[in-house]
């Protein structure tokens, strides 16, 4: 399959790079956007999936990792680390591994879906599980990111930042034009920003007229920005925005704002149903954290929300195979018969 050059080559005017900066690229990017026809026509309006599930390591991530790690390499840094629920170890350790650097991710202990934490050992990298939270890991390692020459590539690296603005530009150049609204998952809270960042730089260059609404969706159970205090022990079966205490929670709050945006919980009931929708009724099979902002445009869409016509994004960050145990959860049983036609042709069609 060929695939758009490298994000770095196709944005380079909007991205923080130089001629002496190398292009670690997997060929990220340039993703989807998935007409949900039958939800969007239940609510009036035109939904669009941004299925960042088909990067090239399964997630988002990848938009700030290639940029992340060519930046690491240009300044000369010995390996890179960061903390993670999952996707961000996946893709920190497929870019060192294409840049031939060692990469170290650190962990909450059994609580990543098993096909990140397959992705973070099969790229070699060092996986440090710790008897802690995602809050409790970047903290230890922002500290001894600060005191090395490792470097730190969760979002608050801001090359990561700005490598995921290139979603925004990639919506609005397939819309040929800003949608309306943009509903987005929220964990640490760096792409809330980083898309608000890209919409913001497309509309400064003149490429588009207006700005969507930010409207992001935390899992009720780690739901900070929401409650406007941090959570000690987030719980969400959402186990990639399971985080309490954001670290760019003031500027997603400043995006929600700046934007006439909103910022919500939705139930791990709410993100399962949105789950099963999207996977059921529209053949998008993504992450469950990613579900969350189809069930929070569903929530808004059943209040009103949104005026008739309007465009809606709905970011869903990750693939659905990133959680097979999750995926395997809360299906319909698999049919055991024996090997002949009359008994498969039944099987079809009953049930
Ligand atoms: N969706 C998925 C699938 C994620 O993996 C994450 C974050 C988010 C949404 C939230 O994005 O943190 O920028 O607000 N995952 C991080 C990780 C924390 O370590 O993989 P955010």
């Amino acid at each position: 399959m060929n695939r758009p050059p490298a994000l770095i080559t196709r944005y380079r005017h909007l991205l923080p790079v130089t001629d002496a900066t190398p292009v670690i690229s997997l060929g990220e990017g340039g993703t989807p956007l998935i007409s949900l026809g039958r939800l969007g026509e239940r609510y009036g309006v035109r939904l669009f999936a941004k299925f960042e599930g088909m990067n090239p390591t399964g997630s988002f991530k990848d938009r700030g990792m290639t940029l992340a790690v060519s930046k690491a390499v240009e300044r000369g840094a010995q390996a890179v680390i960061c903390a993670s629920t999952g996707n961000t170890s996946a893709s920190a350790a497929a870019y060192a591994a294409r840049a031939g650097m060692r990469a170290a991710v650190v962990i909450p202990d059994g609580k990543i879906a098993s096909g990140k934490l397959a992705q973070a050992l099969a790229h070699g990298a060092r996986v440090i599980a710790i008897d802690g939270n995602f809050d409790q890991a970047l903290t230890v390692v922002r500290e001894l990111a600060e005191s090395s020459d490792i470097e730190l590539v969760n979002s608050v690296n801001p090359f990561r930042i700005a490598g995921q603005m290139t979603g925004a530009f990639e919506v609005c150049d397939a819309l040929g034009a800003a949608p309306d609204a943009l509903c987005i998952p929220v964990g640490n809270a760096g792409n809330i920003t980083a898309y608000w960042a890209g919409f913001r730089a497309y509309k400064a260059a003149g490429t588009v007229a207006g700005v969507p609404r930010m409207m992001g969706f935390q899992a009720a159970g780690a739901a900070p920005l929401v409650l406007g205090h941090p959570v000690a022990h987030p719980e969400t079966v959402a186990t990639a925005i399971r985080i309490g205490n954001p670290a760019s929670g003031p500027q997603a709050l400043a995006a929600i704002a700046e934007s006439d945006g909103s910022i919500a919980a939705v139930t791990d009931a709410q993100i399962l149903d949105a789950y099963h929708l999207v996977s059921r009724t529209e053949g998008v099979f993504c992450e469950p954290a990613s579900a969350a902002s189809l069930a929070g445009f569903v929530m808004r869409a059943e209040a009103g929300e949104f005026t008739p016509g309007q465009t809606v994004v709905c970011v869903l960050t990750g693939h659905g195979l990133k959680d097979p145990d999750t995926a395997v959860a809360d299906v319909p049983a698999i049919v055991r018969i024996p090997a002949t036609t009359s008994a498969i042709e039944r099987a079809v069609f009953d049930g």
